[in-house]
């Protein structure tokens, strides 16, 4: 069978992990999909750069829309990040030349996903983002395949992995927020703007996500009801402790008799219960649907391994030939949400 050609913007973390899997596992690959799965080329910006993986064989291109348009690429995997600027307008590009995507790209698709899945889904392509909401975690396809025949009544979950580290590690070593997070930014937590981080905006951007698969509505990140963690101090953990709860950043998304409630806001959750006892940089997504009950789904949301683990299912996806809608219907049925108010007790 003709291989599946992928050609990758951005071999940084995720990238290189995504170079590294196809190399490692190209036979497998091949036998689960029926056909080949191979790189042609990739971008970035600076070529001379050292990288973790052999990159010999593959065409570079320096400039990503160049890349997105090859004609010896099907899928373009786009891996750079960023909400606008050539994230945006190389997925264009390699949508308009009747190529599929796949990113990890989670404040492309709060930001611009409606528009996006809308020219992808009337060029008769797709859009896959498994990696964009909790990493290593396959709750998108959970939610758009196995269950699609619930009605989903709330999603929520911790989807921010850095602030679920700083949370913790001030509870366990007993650290100030701010030594906490400087820690966080010697590790290389921290994405490049901390506050898409702690502001609690990357999760933001996770939970919309989710809600507009759930309830079948537009993407509305505006209207997620957003609060960092920058305000939480020691004691406060200490007195939550102190009543058998632990704060996280918690999302919750639900459709209510006033609209589409979406919350990402530090809460209390108590501490014996699976939300709890999340430490570290895990992540993890609770879905209720009205057949299945309540799933709980856990694990590293962030992170080489798993993200592009999570890049390489939507690729074996495209190569055995699935091309589902991109937020679980097609993008030109989902339903302004009307947004709850704000004030949520
Ligand atoms: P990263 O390590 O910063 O790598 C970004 C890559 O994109 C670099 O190779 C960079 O090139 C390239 N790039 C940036 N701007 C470019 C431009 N204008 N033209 C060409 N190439 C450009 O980022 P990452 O951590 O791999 O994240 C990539 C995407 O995955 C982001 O959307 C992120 O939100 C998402 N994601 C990341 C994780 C994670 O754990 N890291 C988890 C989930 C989702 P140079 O190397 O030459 O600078
Ligand atoms: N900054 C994100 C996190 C990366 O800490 O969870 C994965 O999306």
């Amino acid at each position: 069978a003709a291989p599946l050609r992928l050609g990758i913007a951005g071999l940084g973390t995720v990238g290189i992990g995504v170079v590294k899997i196809v190399q490692r596992h190209a036979e497998m690959l091949a036998a689960r999909s029926g056909r080949p799965v191979e790189i042609t080329a990739v971008s970035a910006r600076d070529r001379t750069k050292n990288r973790d993986a052999d990159l010999s064989a593959y065409a570079w291109e320096t400039d990503p829309v160049a890349l997105a348009t090859r004609a010896d690429v099907d899928v373009f995997v786009e891996l750079m990040g960023g909400h606008d600027g050539p994230a945006k307008a190389a997925t264009e590009a390699a949508l308009r030349a009747g190529k599929d995507v796949v990113t990890a790209n989670k404040a492309l698709l709060a930001h611009h996903g409606q528009a996006l899945a809308e020219l992808a889904e009337s060029l008769g392509r797709t859009i896959r983002y498994e990696a964009a909401v909790a990493g290593g975690i396959p709750v998108i396809k959970t939610l758009t395949e196995g269950l699609a025949g619930n009605g989903i009544r709330r999603v929520m979950g911790v989807m921010n992995g850095t602030c679920n580290y700083i949370l913790t590690r001030m509870e366990d070593a007993g650290l100030p927020y701010d030594t906490v997070f400087e820690e966080a930014r010697q590790l290389g937590y921290l994405e490049a703007d901390p506050n898409l981080d702690v502001g609690g905006i990357d999760a933001g951007h996770k939970l919309a996500i989710l809600a507009s698969i759930a309830f079948g509505t537009q993407v509305s990140f505006d209207n997620v009801v957003l609060e960092g963690i920058g305000r939480i101090s020691i004691d406060d953990i200490r007195r939550a402790g102190d009543m058998g709860y632990k704060i996280k950043l918690l999302g919750v998304a639900q459709m209510t008799g006033r609209g589409l409630e979406q919350r990402m806001t530090p809460c209390l959750v108590p501490a014996t219960s699976p939300l709890g006892q999340l430490t570290g940089g895990t992540n993890m997504v609770v879905l209720e649907g009205d057949s299945v009950g309540q799933i709980v789904l856990r694990g590293a949301g962030a992170g080489e391994g798993p993200t592009a683990s999570a890049v390489m299912g939507d690729v074996m996806d495209l190569a055995r030939g699935m091309r589902l809608p991109v937020f679980g219907q097609p993008a030109d049925s989902l339903a302004r949400p009307t947004p709850a108010a704000t004030s949520i007790a």
